[in-house]
């Protein structure tokens, strides 16, 4: 074989490789329509959980992703479980829940009793034990958004509940259960079949349940709503993340929340993930308009978002969103204790940081349009109110 010859069939190898690369981007699905909570898993006296189900919402399972609502009726209960993924509640109505947990792998460990009220994130790691309760007179809701990398269902939240007629305690013979609590069958059969009610059941009004802990409450649930922003901007809006840094519990389940506020018609400069971190985004309130660019430059999506919305974004894809006239709250999870974002045309961006002799030659502009585009960057952060 002569060089030439070898020159030019890697040359052929390697452009298959581009085309086909290519192709196989171009082929992968990816149908990020965002979708409201739409599958009832269960609806009874006390409350319900509504889950986006990864048949529904494929795109979900691709990035391992999951997203829940629980809304308990005032006395609500939801019987102890625990569950194969990693995930944060964020609590979007309520002023009065209490959550309990036994944390895995403390041998020694009671449960803590935790307060929740709209606003507070809660992280809830995998495989702990947890119980939900709303001793308030109005309905508590709940969204939860988390990881599925170790699920049974990619893309979707599977609970192990103890007690209760789909409990697991239920479900072991008598001759075990009456084993295992030194008692005989009768005893042993109603023990565990006393409770028949399944996964969320009402307590009797009067019934007391444990005080929440304050001082545990202080250091395992945040409230997002009323910390300090990382970002405010006159007419624009705000924005709060919230990382291990700030919070050191929501770094032992990985993720890592961000609460947004845009006023009406402001934007969020285009952002995305430098570390494939995915991100889930919960519409809370208002509407806007998202725009998702992928790869190969196309806009994978382009569409309205509103209240109950869930939009996911892939990794290294960019977003940006104009809110709505009457603006837009939403909460958002990034896979990633320490995820690094990068936006586009803020001060701190990765345009801003080009030298302007690469910004005009990629460009195509001249060296007055470039300095007049520098100008206008400097003045611009992560949001972008209305009226510049
Ligand atoms: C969920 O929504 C999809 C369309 O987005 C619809 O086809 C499906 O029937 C809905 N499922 C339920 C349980 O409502
Ligand atoms: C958490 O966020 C702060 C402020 O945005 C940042 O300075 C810090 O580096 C972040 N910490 C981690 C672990 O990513
Ligand atoms: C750059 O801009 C000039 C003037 O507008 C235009 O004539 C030229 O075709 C552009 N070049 C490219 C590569 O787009």
């Amino acid at each position: 074989m002569s060089p030439t010859s070898t020159f030019s069939s890697s040359f052929i190898f390697f452009f298959h490789i581009l085309l086909f690369s290519l192709f196989e981007a171009e082929a992968m699905e990816m149908d990020l329509n965002p979708r409201t909570a739409n599958q009832t898993l269960f609806e009874g006296e006390g409350g319900g959980y509504y889950a986006w189900s990864s048949k529904e919402f494929p795109f979900l399972a691709q990035a391992k992703l999951g997203a829940g609502k629980l809304v308990l009726k005032p006395n609500g209960f939801a019987l102890p479980h625990y569950v194969d993924s990693s995930k944060v509640g964020y609590v979007l109505q309520g002023s009065d829940g209490v959550v309990g947990m036994v944390f895995p792998n403390k041998k020694s460990s009671k449960e803590v009793a935790l307060k929740l009220k709209k606003g507070d994130i809660i992280p809830v790691p995998l495989g702990a034990l947890s119980w939900w309760y709303n001793n308030g007179d109005s309905e508590l809701v709940i969204v939860f958004l988390g990881q599925t990398t170790k699920a049974y269902v990619p893309g979707e939240f599977t609970y192990f509940i103890l007690t209760g007629g789909l409990g697991i305690l239920g479900a072991f013979s008598t001759e075990y259960t009456s084993k295992a609590f030194n008692m005989n069958k009768n005893e042993a059969k109603e023990l565990v079949k006393s409770q028949s009610g399944v996964i969320i059941i009402k307590l009797e009004a009067g019934k007391t349940m444990p005080q929440p802990q304050l001082h545990k409450t202080k250091e395992l649930v945040f409230n997002i709503d009323s910390s300090l922003a990382d970002g405010n901007v006159k007419r624009g809006g705000i924005i709060t993340t919230v990382n291990k840094s700030k919070f050191s519990f929501i770094g032992e389940v990985g993720l890592t929340a961000t609460h947004m506020k845009l006023q009406p018609h402001s934007m969020n400069s285009p952002i995305y993930s430098t570390d494939s971190s995915i991100r889930v985004i919960y519409v809370v309130k208002g509407s806007a308009r998202v725009q998702i660019v992928g790869i190969q430059g196309k806009r994978v999506l382009d569409t309205e978002i509103k209240a109950g919305h869930l939009v996911v974004v892939p990794a290294f894809f960019v977003e940006a969103k104009i809110a709505g006239g009457e603006g837009m709250e939403c909460f958002s999870i990034i896979s990633s204790a320490e995820p690094i974002l990068e936006d586009i045309v803020s001060d701190e961006s990765v345009l801003a940081a080009l030298s302007p002799e690469v910004l005009q030659a990629s460009l195509n502009i001249s060296a007055v349009s470039g300095k007049h585009l520098i100008s206008e960057i400097s003045k611009n952060s992560i949001i972008l109110p209305s009226t510049n």
